[in-house]
């Protein structure tokens, strides 16, 4: 089989993806596959022929963000024929926007924190929620452009003068722990706590050497396990996603039972460095790097 890794791309979280498709080519080719890699650029038409021409019989996307995680190469490649890794169209679509994303889980009765959406000509003027509250991008990753506002400074101000990320999505912070939970197709693998001595999980805390500290499994209640493995194939499935896919939560602690878990995600492109969380899931299962990639390859569809 030959495989054409999608590394790189246009987004903000290319470097990161550039170290997953790196990881994956390896891993791929020690599984046996024939495998090249290719970059993305902004010219379309130089896409689509790039791609054809390097004639893969399936497309292992490992890009994140804009253009590879929100329906659009899914969508270029659904109009090739060319079977890929991940989630489809619709639901990378729906899954990069948090508020489509959100309101599909409330349907599937999903928990969810409550926000509001603005511009940040918005935010200049108000606090959009009480504090503490948080301040995302509605389509980004890897914590690019999130803030937490505890008052007292006046940070809002100077996040406004500064947005770049379009859309911004103001939710209650969660206070307590960090979970997170991957899926293949219809398996919640394990919940990692995410434990990080930066002020939450960021960029740096995401890629730094030493940035955080995962622990699988997480030390939480069996009762909060449970429900967040439940949750996370849930909502999965409430999205339409394929392959693997891993869910982001919080979890109040201070609340009885499972209660105060909050689903804030589903990434339907997860990091895949070995050291990702969602490879050390796999690796926990039992199943190795190279294993869980071919899986991946033989999961695609289009
Ligand atoms: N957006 C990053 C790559 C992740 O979810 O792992
Ligand atoms: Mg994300």
């Amino acid at each position: 089989t030959r495989v054409t890794v999608l590394l790189g791309g246009l987004s903000s979280e290319r470097e990161v993806s550039l170290s997953s498709g790196r990881e994956i080519a390896a891993a791929l080719r020690e599984a046996g596959f024939e495998v090249v890699t290719f970059d993305p650029g902004p010219d379309l038409g130089a896409v689509v022929a790039g791609i054809a021409a390097t004639r893969p019989d399936v497309v292992f996307n490992a890009l994140h963000g804009r253009f590879g995680e929100d329906g659009s190469i899914q969508g270029v490649l659904d109009w090739m024929g060319i079977p890929y890794t991940h989630s489809g169209l619709r639901a990378s679509a729906m899954a990069m926007d948090k508020a489509t994303a959100k309101a599909a889980f409330a349907a599937a009765g999903l928990p969810v924190a409550p926000h509001r959406l603005l511009e940040a000509s918005a935010l200049a003027d108000a606090d959009p929620l009480p504090f503490p509250y948080v301040v995302k991008p509605v389509r980004e990753g890897s914590s690019v452009g999130v803030h937490i506002l505890r008052g007292g400074d006046n940070r809002r101000a100077e996040i406004a003068a500064t947005w770049q990320w379009g859309e911004i999505i103001a939710e209650p912070y969660i206070p307590g722990r960090e979970l997170t939970v991957a899926v293949m197709e219809d398996r919640a693998l394990a919940v990692t706590e995410i434990d990080t001595s930066r002020t939450f999980y960021d960029y740096d805390a995401k890629y730094a050497d030493g940035g955080s500290a995962h622990t699988i499994p997480a030390r939480v209640p069996d009762e909060v396990a449970a429900r967040a493995m439940q949750v996370a194939v849930a909502a999965h499935a409430a999205l339409g996603c394929r392959g693997v896919s891993r869910s982001d939560f919080r979890w109040d602690d201070s609340r009885p039972g499972a209660e105060g878990l909050v689903l804030l995600e589903v990434n339907t492109q997860p990091g895949m460095t070995p050291t990702s969380l969602v490879p050390e899931q796999a690796a926990y299962r039992g199943i190795t790097f190279p294993e869980l990639c071919a899986w991946m390859v033989q999961q695609a569809r289009h």
